[in-house]
């Protein structure tokens, strides 16, 4: 699938700086929503092999493909993927260690909805780790004028902690150079690492 793939090169660093800010451990259960094709389960699942893995996402193709791609974790019973949108988790409270969301707070139209069930379903002591790209790279992509709402580092963390958050850590990084029709943009990764506030 043409659009599944083309994100994943373009988002692979960024999955990788999330995933590993994670901090994946033993008997971890880990949601991500919106993890498209679900090209970097594996990169999750292989950290330990008592993690589980949810993955959500509101579109029936990307939830079709990320079946397909990680058939292997689905059958081994480690990895289970369901169609939804994230302002509604059908999960009981606190049942998730670990909970990642990449690139997908921009189509959120009231982040404070999806925020809030994140909170709700995330244990006392887990994490949550969002990845986005910065408002002002955003803005010079072809694509961002569409409907995207855009954060800056500093307009990302008051979202954040005016929804129940503490930030962990940040970190922003310079990507590898990506092409867009045929010119070189920069691209930067924000990654914030959350806790709950108590
Ligand atoms: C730009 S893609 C990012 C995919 C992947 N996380 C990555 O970084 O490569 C955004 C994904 O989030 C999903 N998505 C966007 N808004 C969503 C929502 N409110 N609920 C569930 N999924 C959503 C889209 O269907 C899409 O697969």
């Amino acid at each position: 699938m043409v659009i599944g793939e083309n994100m994943n090169v373009s988002n692979a660093y960024m999955n990788k700086l999330a995933i590993d800010s994670l901090s994946i451990s033993e008997n971890d259960c880990v949601l991500e929503l919106g993890m498209g094709n679900g090209k970097f389960v594996s990169d999750i699942l292989n950290k330990h092999e008592s993690v589980k893995y949810i993955g959500r996402d509101f579109s029936d193709v990307m939830v079709a493909e990320a079946k397909k791609i990680n058939a292997e974790w689905v059958k081994g019973g480690r990895a289970k993927f369901y169609e939804g949108v994230a302002d509604t988790l059908s999960w009981d409270t606190k049942t998730f260690s670990k909970i990642l969301t990449v690139n997908t707070i921009y189509f959120w139209q009231k982040p404070e909805i999806e925020l809030r069930e994140i909170k709700r379903v995330l244990t006392d002591d887990g994490l949550f780790v969002i990845g986005i790209r910065p408002k002002d790279i955003m803005l010079k992509l072809p694509f961002t004028q569409y409907g995207f709402k855009l954060y800056s580092e500093g307009e990302l963390k008051n979202l954040l902690t005016k929804n129940g958050f503490s930030i962990v850590s940040t970190h922003l990084e310079q990507e590898p150079p990506f092409e867009v029709n045929g010119q070189e943009i920069e691209l930067e990764s924000l990654i914030s690492v959350c806790s709950k506030q108590h």
